[in-house]
C-alpha cells in the first residue's frame, strides 16, 4: 500500500526582493523538499500589511515574489503555490484560532516585541495577532513540517501549542507541525552588524544581499562586510561573528564544511576569502536571476500558476475549515 507523503507548508512576505537570508534560511530548501513531501508554498500578502505598505508596490512585489519562487525551482506540477489573500479560508480559520490563543502567549513573541519597537507609530492589532494567522496558514493544510529560518521557530511552536489546545478541547483535529530549520544558515547575519539578523528592512543596503543584486554589487557588499583584525579564516561565532557568517554563506553555496573551508584559506588573508565568497554567491544565483528575468516577461504564466494554486488550496482548506466549524458548534445546513 502506498504511504501518504508528509506535508510541508511555508510562506514568505512579499515586502521586498528576497535576501540571501531568506534564500539560505528557507526558500532554498523549498524546491529540495518537493519530491519527498507534498509541498504547499504561499506568498503571504496579508501578513505584509501588518506594517505600512504602498498598495501598488505590494501588488508588484506579490507578483515578483511568485516569479522568484518559481525561479528558485518550485515546480507547480509538484507543489501548490498561491497568494494568501486568494484563499479566504486562512483568515476564516484565523478567527477561530484567535479564540484559542491567549493574549499572554502572543505578547511573548519576540518578533512582536521587535516590530512594535521598530514601528512604534503603528502597533496595530494585526501585528499582535500575526502569529495566529500564521498558525492558520499551517494548520489549514495539516502540515507536518514547516521549513523556516530560526527567527520563525517561536511562531511554529506557537502554532503547535494552539493546535494541541484545540485538539484537547474539541477532539483530534489538527496535525502538530514541526519547524524544519537548516543546520547551517538558519540565521544569516547582517554584513555590517554580524550580531544582528540580515533583514530586507535594514536601512543600510550594504548589510544585506538581495537575489537580484548584480555581480558588481555583490562583490562590493561582501568586500565591505565587517570582519575582525585577526586575519584568520576560522569558525568562531562568539569572537569572529563576521567571518563565521561569511563561512556559513560560503558553506551553503559550495557544500563545503567548516573544516574544509578553514584549510582552503589557511595562511591567506580575508581578501582572497571574500572574493571566493562573492563568487560562490554570484555562481549560485546567476541561473535564478536568468530564470527570474524570463518569468517576469511571462505574466500570464505566473497568473495561471497562482490561479490554479489558489483553486487547489481552497479545495484542501475547505475540508479542514468545515471540520473546524462543525467542531466549534457553528450551525451548518
Ligand atoms: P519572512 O517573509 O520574514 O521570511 C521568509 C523566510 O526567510 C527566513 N529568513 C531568514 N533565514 C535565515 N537568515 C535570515 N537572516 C533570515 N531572514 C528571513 C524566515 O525565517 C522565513 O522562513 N512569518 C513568516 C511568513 C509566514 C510563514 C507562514 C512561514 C507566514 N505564514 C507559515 C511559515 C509558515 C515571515 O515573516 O517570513
Amino acid at each position: 500500500m502506498e504511504t501518504q507523503k508528509k506535508r510541508v507548508f511555508s510562506g514568505i512576505q512579499p515586502t521586498g526582493t528576497f535576501t540571501l537570508g531568506n534564500y539560505i534560511g528557507a526558500v532554498r530548501n523549498w524546491p529540495l523538499l518537493q519530491d519527498e513531501y507534498d509541498c504547499i508554498y504561499c506568498v503571504v500578502d496579508q501578513h505584509a500589511i501588518t506594517v505600512k505598505q504602498t498598495p501598488a508596490e505590494l501588488r508588484k512585489k506579490t507578483y515578483e515574489s511568485a516569479a522568484m519562487l518559481l525561479a528558485t525551482g518550485i515546480d507547480p506540477k509538484k507543489s501548490m503555490m498561491f497568494v494568501q489573500s486568494h484563499v479566504p479560508q486562512h483568515t476564516q480559520l484565523s478567527w477561530v484560532l484567535s479564540c484559542n490563543a491567549q493574549y499572554g502567549e502572543l505578547g511573548r513573541m519576540t518578533q512582536f516585541k521587535d516590530k512594535s519597537a521598530k514601528h512604534a507609530d503603528n502597533i496595530n492589532t494585526g501585528l499582535f495577532t500575526y502569529p495566529v494567522l500564521m498558525a492558520a496558514d499551517i494548520l489549514l493544510y495539516n502540515a507536518d513540517l514547516v521549513p523556516v529560518g530560526a527567527d520563525q521557530k517561536q511562531h511554529v511552536e506557537l502554532a503547535r501549542n494552539i493546535a494541541q489546545r484545540f485538539n484537547n478541547t474539541y477532539s483530534e483535529t489538527f496535525v502538530l507541525p514541526e519547524p524544519f530549520i537548516p543546520k547551517i544558515g538558519a540565521r544569516v547575519m547582517s554584513l555590517q552588524e554580524p550580531k544582528k539578523k540580515m533583514s530586507k528592512s535594514d536601512t543600510n543596503e550594504k548589510s544585506f544581499i538581495v537575489l537580484t543584486d548584480t555581480p558588481d554589487v555583490i562583490v562590493k557588499k561582501i568586500k565591505s562586510a565587517v570582519t575582525d583584525s585577526e586575519g584568520v579564516v576560522k569558525y568562531d561565532v562568539e569572537n569572529k561573528a563576521g567571518i563565521s557568517n561569511l563561512m556559513g554563506i560560503y558553506s551553503v553555496m559550495t557544500g563545503k564544511d567548516f573544516e574544509e573551508i578553514e584549510k582552503e584559506f589557511e595562511g591567506q588573508g580575508y581578501g582572497v576569502f571574500k572574493t571566493a565568497v562573492a563568487e560562490s554567491i554570484i555562481d549560485t544565483i546567476k541561473p535564478i536571476q536568468d530564470e527570474y528575468a524570463r518569468l517576469l516577461n511571462d505574466k500570464a504564466y505566473i497568473e495561471d500558476v497562482l490561479r490554479e494554486g489558489a483553486q487547489k488550496a481552497q479545495y484542501q482548506a475547505n475540508k479542514i475549515l468545515s471540520k473546524v466549524y462543525r467542531k466549534v458548534g457553528f450551525a451548518q445546513f
